[in-house]
């Protein structure tokens, strides 16, 4: 039995962050992960393969796209998926050597193995029980299911299956039109699959800028990937090759059905608490499964936070990191920040599509007068040279303030330009003060300022 500051349970993004916040705050720390490998969901089986394999079939599209047109010639490639597959998992090795590296240097013990709660201020792993004076539960999220379709993994898969099929399918049915389905659909897609995406409501990616989502929906439809839009998958019946999905339209109730090689269940994640033992603790929950943490990521039993995609909230891994950095600095005893305002979404299909701030839709929803200053890629130099023109950069400001309200970009490196505007955003700026801000020429960021500019007098390249 060992006794600590601190315990976090979990070493995914929200974990593993926290863990190197509360060492650099002087805790004695231990991080509990009964994986084989550090880094959870995102690093194992989430973000850093599927953009392992992104990357890969990104290079194949352009290769077939757009090498002859700048005078690169020669055989186009052809796909060695199991290759492919150990790109990606030598991607993963790297990133969870990495974070364990990041453990040792920061002295944080790894306690192998599932952890346990048995009582306020013990966390049990195997058979011993250790001490820590806050317990911090980053056990993250599960994909949820879905009733009618049993996941075996092989043919009915959730993302983690879908990371590694034993080859590209010939015809591939995706279940939900959110991050999971199109950056994974358009993985298959470029590969060679036919990719048909079946989803419930009429718009691809909930809760998005509509402008962007019509535009998005557009180019993934140009790449190959088809939609059904507005249809509720009813069951999947599967043999051990091929399945069945069957699926009812929303707008006349009439049943349908579609067979494929494998269908791809992303239909949204769930709280991961099993084992926990939060029921005993009597830890109080939400409606939705969550964990119930106050602003301070305090549960209702003193002592035990919790952060990441166990609370509420986007369940995203950087605002998991967010709160990690920000529980770690709460249990330090200083002051913890998250500014839930300013936490970008990042797709990372091609083109990339990131959103931060506010919609028009919650604008106008809250009343709010705004102004939108639009710009599109055609206009910027260096998308032409890159065969990037496809899309915009979208900024909403106050119309009588002209404070950033929002930005939404589908274009290239949008998940890297949408910083620019965070860090805008994070102080209050006005979209003048990113329009009078000088811009490297020839940059995709350039389409930032004028998007910035098009809130005044009006954009240079348009
Ligand atoms: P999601 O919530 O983004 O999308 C699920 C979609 O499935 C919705 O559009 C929903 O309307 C649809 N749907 C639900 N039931 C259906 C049914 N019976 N028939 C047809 N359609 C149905 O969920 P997703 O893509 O599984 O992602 C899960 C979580 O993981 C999300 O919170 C997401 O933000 C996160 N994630 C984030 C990534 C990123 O930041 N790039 C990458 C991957 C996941």
């Amino acid at each position: 039995m060992a006794s600590y500051d601190v315990i976090i349970i979990g070493s995914g993004p929200g974990g593993y962050v926290c863990a190197i916040r509360c060492a650099q705050r002087g805790l004695k720390t231990a991080i509990v992960e009964g994986r084989e490998t550090l880094g959870g969901t995102c690093l194992n089986v989430g973000c850093i393969p599927s953009k392992a394999l992104l990357h890969a079939s990104h290079m194949l599209h352009e290769a077939e796209h757009n090498f002859a047109t700048m005078g690169l010639k020669g055989k186009s490639p052809s796909v060695d998926w199991k290759q492919m597959l150990t790109y990606k998992e030598d991607t993963i090795g790297q990133n969870t050597k990495g974070v364990e590296f990041l453990m040792k240097k920061n002295k944080v013990d790894w306690l192998k193995g599932w952890g346990s709660i048995p009582a306020p201020g013990q966390v049990k792993v195997g058979d011993e029980v250790h001490e820590a004076k806050s317990i911090i539960v980053a056990s993250g999220s599960e994909p949820s299911s879905l009733p009618g379709v049993e996941v075996d993994e092989k043919v009915v898969v959730t993302s983690t299956g879908a990371l590694e099929l034993g080859k590209v399918p010939k015809k591939m049915v995706v279940i939900g039109a959110g991050v999971i389905g199109l950056e994974l659909g358009s993985v298959y897609a470029r590969l060679g699959a036919e990719v048909q995406v079946i989803e419930f409501l009429d718009a691809i990616t909930p809760g998005m800028d509509a402008e962007v989502q019509r535009q998005f929906q557009r180019l993934l439809t140009k790449q190959g990937l088809s939609f059904t839009m507005g249809a509720a998958v009813q069951s999947v019946a599967a043999t051990k090759t091929k399945a069945k999905v069957t699926y009812k339209l929303r707008k006349d109730d009439s049943e349908h059905t579609v067979d494929a090689d494998i269908v791809l269940v992303a239909t949204g994640r769930k709280p991961y608490t099993d084992g926990l033992g939060l029921d005993a603790l009597g830890i109080e929950m939400t409606k939705r499964g969550q964990i119930a943490a106050d602003a301070h990521w305090q549960t209702n039993v003193p002592g035990i936070y919790a952060i990441g995609d166990v609370i509420e909230g986007p369940m995203l891994a950087h605002k998991a990191e967010d709160e990690g950095m920000a529980v770690a600095d709460t249990v330090a005893g200083k002051h913890g920040h998250v500014n839930y305002g300013v936490i970008p979404g990042v797709i990372y299909t091609h083109p990339e599509v990131a959103n931060v701030g506010h919609t028009e839709q919650d604008l106008k929803e809250s009343g709010t007068a705004y102004k939108v200053g639009k710009f599109s890629f055609m206009g910027n130099g260096r998308a032409k040279a890159n065969f990037a023109g496809d899309g915009f950069v979208k900024i909403l400001a106050d119309a009588e303030t002209d404070r950033i309200l929002g930005a939404h970009i589908i274009g290239p490196a949008a998940g890297d330009l949408i910083h620019e505007v965070c860090v805008a955003m994070e102080f209050g700026a006005s979209a003048e003060d990113l329009a009078l801000t000088c811009h490297a020429h020839p940059t995709y960021s350039e389409a930032v300022r004028e998007a910035a500019l098009a809130c005044g007098l009006g954009p240079i390249h348009s």
